[in-house]
């Protein structure tokens, strides 16, 4: 029954093409916020994963091209905005064994290590969390949930003391319980759940200007 359960996202998610319904409204509590979060050192951690096949985010693959003509996943180009506008430094989780680029692997695999609670192995982080107190994190959902690399760095790194700030793309799932798993994963941390960014990938080229506005609600920038 349990095996059903997690699988029924994963169906979906097939059936419909990638989450076309935008939910992003659902989740987009940007003007709320009454904490500043202005003082204080920050890093930005993603995990993101480009998909190289498709033509685009609004044809169906989870990527972006920058104007230099870089290919971005939807997630690295919110971090890349918010580091663009504050000067945080950003590092990337990434695992040890890389992810498919080709969409429908990638969803196997992603299958796969979902159903059977999977932790995969991480790289080293580019940056030592210790020197920051407020880590925003961002990530993209993955059959309703964060992908299980996500799990593997909350599980692997103590955020006890520090403000966690998330920041989320999805395919129509909006942030799907992540928040309450966050808060869950991340103990002794304080996690901002009231005003946390949430993009439909559909919106994401075209996100910039939300993003500098989901900072001045945070009170930086
Ligand atoms: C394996 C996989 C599973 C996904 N599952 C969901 C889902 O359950 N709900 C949803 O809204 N979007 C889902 N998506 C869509 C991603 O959230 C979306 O494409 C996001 O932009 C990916 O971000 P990235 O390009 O930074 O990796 C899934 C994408 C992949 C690759």
């Amino acid at each position: 029954m349990r095996r059903i359960l997690y699988l029924l996202p994963l169906c979906l998610f097939a059936l419909t093409g990638c989450f076309q319904a935008d939910q992003s409204n659902q989740n987009k509590e940007a003007s709320t916020n009454s904490t500043d979060y202005s003082g204080g050192n920050a890093l930005i951690v993603y995990f993101s994963k480009p998909e190289m096949n498709g033509t685009d985010t609004v044809a169906g693959a989870s990527r972006v091209v920058s104007e230099n003509d870089e290919i971005l996943g939807n997630v690295e180009q919110l971090a890349n905005w918010i580091s663009e506008d504050t000067n945080y430094p950003t590092a990337r989780i990434e695992t040890v064994e890389t992810y498919p680029d080709d969409h429908d692997t990638l969803v196997d695999q992603a299958t796969t290590e979902r159903s059977s609670n999977f932790r995969p192995e991480l790289k080293p982080l580019d940056a030592n969390l210790a020197d920051y107190n407020t880590i925003y994190i961002g990530y993209p959902i993955w059959w309703s949930d964060m992908p299980m690399a996500m799990y593997s760095f909350f599980e692997t790194n103590d955020l006890s003391g520090k403000t966690i700030i998330p920041f989320s793309v999805h395919g129509g799932s909006g942030l799907a319980g992540t928040l309450e798993s966050i808060e869950r994963l991340a103990s002794g941390a304080t996690v901002e759940s009231e005003n946390v960014l949430s993009i439909s990938r559909n919106d994401v080229p075209d996100a910039q200007s939300e993003v500098n506005d989901w900072l001045k609600s945070l009170g930086v920038n």
